[in-house]
């Protein structure tokens, strides 16, 4: 199947034809021919299984054959609605629609301007959306079809009342169409209040074909005091393009990226602390290629959709199964194939195990042994270290230093000399629990919890 079959109109095509897409994907093939015949729809799929063209075309299509004026879309980050509103563009850019994005965190003139010359596709985060409708700044702007896109993540950030609030000022006749990585109760309860008789499309089953990620997932079994080393050793020895690593605290990801920084890595840390301007300088950064390594929460990674994400890595396990998924969502995308890592201590196999079975993640269990190979280099380096540790640096070693710079071999400078800086880090020559360590550490927790169980059985009966 094409998506010559969808008969989207030409210019339309044109677009897709551009933007490299061969076959609609799974969530595409079900849901646009709902959409093209007008119907109410909640769709459900893995984030990076493109979702955004699933409502982005025939919603255009619409548009561009004049079926109807107007669309809104609603995200939950002003990154989010930025990515959105890139993809309608380059995928929309031959018909000549009219798109804009609102947000909050700048002034509110330019954006009414652009909404009273009239635009066809707003693209907006919710509070933004709901001041404006309450200065009654875009009463003009009656959307005929309106999107709310990763409403789990608008739900979890805390938008519902927004979100109630935005469909007060919006007319009842209208199609609206709700996409989700997750389908919670709360979102069966808002989809219920603000859509009529909606069809329900999920593409998350089981079957690996219905998803274009391909994600292999692993677990070490590691000490609670090993998780800086285990992470530096993963980094050293995975093959990355770009990777991210989850943390649980804002505190933790200030931590480790400075840490990481200091051993050479190209890192940046992202969370929720940072202002709006300081978080889109970093995406971009990042996107570009210029960090590596990306330390972040996982508020702060909502729906970050960046290209060549190799390892997704849990520094942490996280506490909820749901949020396991959104984590490794980011790597594996468009097709490509991903992994994730995460580490786990014995405090945390009771996380481990809800994840292995509420959202049947397949993970498996992995070490590293630091072969003799590696050890010799490590010797090497400890040598050369000695070396350059007896001789004064000169300042026209500092400035050759310098000079490298500019010969690309940046990274690679920056980490010899940090390392050759650090003293003795200490080396370790297995990074993670073999199976059958694991396999008693586990049996023990079970017994653990078992006793822990039955004690409390005992006490209620008393
Ligand atoms: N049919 C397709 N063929 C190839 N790439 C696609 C297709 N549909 C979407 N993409 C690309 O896949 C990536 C992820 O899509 P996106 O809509 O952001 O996913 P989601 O919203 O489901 O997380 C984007 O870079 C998008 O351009
Ligand atoms: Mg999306």
């Amino acid at each position: 199947m094409t998506f010559n079959n969808f008969k989207f109109h030409k210019d339309l095509l044109k677009g897709v034809r551009i933007a490299g897409f061969k076959e609609p994907s799974p969530i595409q093939k079900m849901v646009i021919p709902i959409i093209e015949k007008g119907e109410d729809l909640v769709g459900q799929a893995y984030t990076g299984t493109g979702k955004t063209a699933a409502f982005g075309l025939p919603l255009m299509d619409k548009i561009a054959k004049k079926e109807i004026e107007r669309a809104l879309v609603i995200t939950p980050t002003r990154e989010l609605a930025t990515q959105v509103s890139d993809e309608l563009y380059h995928l929309g850019r031959f018909c000549g629609i009219r798109t804009i994005t609102v947000y909050g965190g700048v002034g509110y003139g330019r954006q009414i301007a652009l909404i009273n010359k009239g635009v066809q596709v707003i693209v907006a985060t919710p509070g933004r959306l709901k001041d404006l409708y309450k200065k009654g700044k875009i009463d003009s702007f009656n959307p005929e079809i309106i999107v709310l896109d990763e409403a789990d993540e608008m739900l979890d950030m805390g938008f519902l009342e927004e979100i109630k609030e935005i469909f007060e000022y919006i007319p009842q006749n209208r199609q609206t169409l709700l996409f989700s990585a997750t389908i919670p109760e709360p979102i069966k309860e808002l989809a219920n209040d603000i859509l009529t008789n909606p069809q329900f499309i999920s593409v998350v089953g089981e079957d690996e074909s219905t998803t274009n990620n391909v994600i292999e997932q692993f677990y070490y079994v590691i000490e609670e005091v090993q998780r800086d080393e285990a992470i530096v050793k993963l980094l050293e020895t995975e093959k990355i393009n770009k990777c991210i690593i989850f943390c649980r605290m804002r505190r933790e990801v200030d931590r480790l990226s400075e840490h990481l920084k200091a051993i050479g890595f190209l890192v940046e840390g992202l969370h929720g602390d940072l202002d709006q301007m300081e978080r889109e300088r970093i995406v971009r950064g990042y996107r570009r290629g210029e960090s590596k390594v990306m330390v972040a929460t996982d508020v702060a990674s909502r729906g970050l959709d960046v290209k060549d994400v190799t390892h997704v890595f849990n520094y942490h396990i996280p506490f909820d199964p749901q949020s396991y998924v959104h984590r490794i969502g980011r790597t594996g995308r468009a097709g490509k194939s991903g992994k994730a890592i995460t580490l786990v201590s014995t405090n945390e196999f009771k996380e481990l195990q809800r994840i292995q079975k509420e959202v049947g993640a397949d993970m498996k269990l992995a070490t590293i042994v630091l072969d003799e190979n590696l050890e010799d280099i490590s010797n090497n380096f400890t040598s050369l270290q000695t070396m350059v540790e007896e001789v004064d640096i000169s300042p026209i070693a500092v400035d050759f230093i310098d000079s490298m710079e500019e010969m690309d071999y940046h990274e690679f400078v920056e980490r010899v000399v940090t390392l050759l800086i650090q003293q003795k880090r200490p080396s370790i020559n297995q990074l993670g629990f073999d199976e059958e360590t694991v396999s008693s550490m586990l049996e023990s927790y079970e017994y653990k919890q078992k006793t822990v169980r039955k004690d409390n059985r005992k006490k209620k009966r008393h």
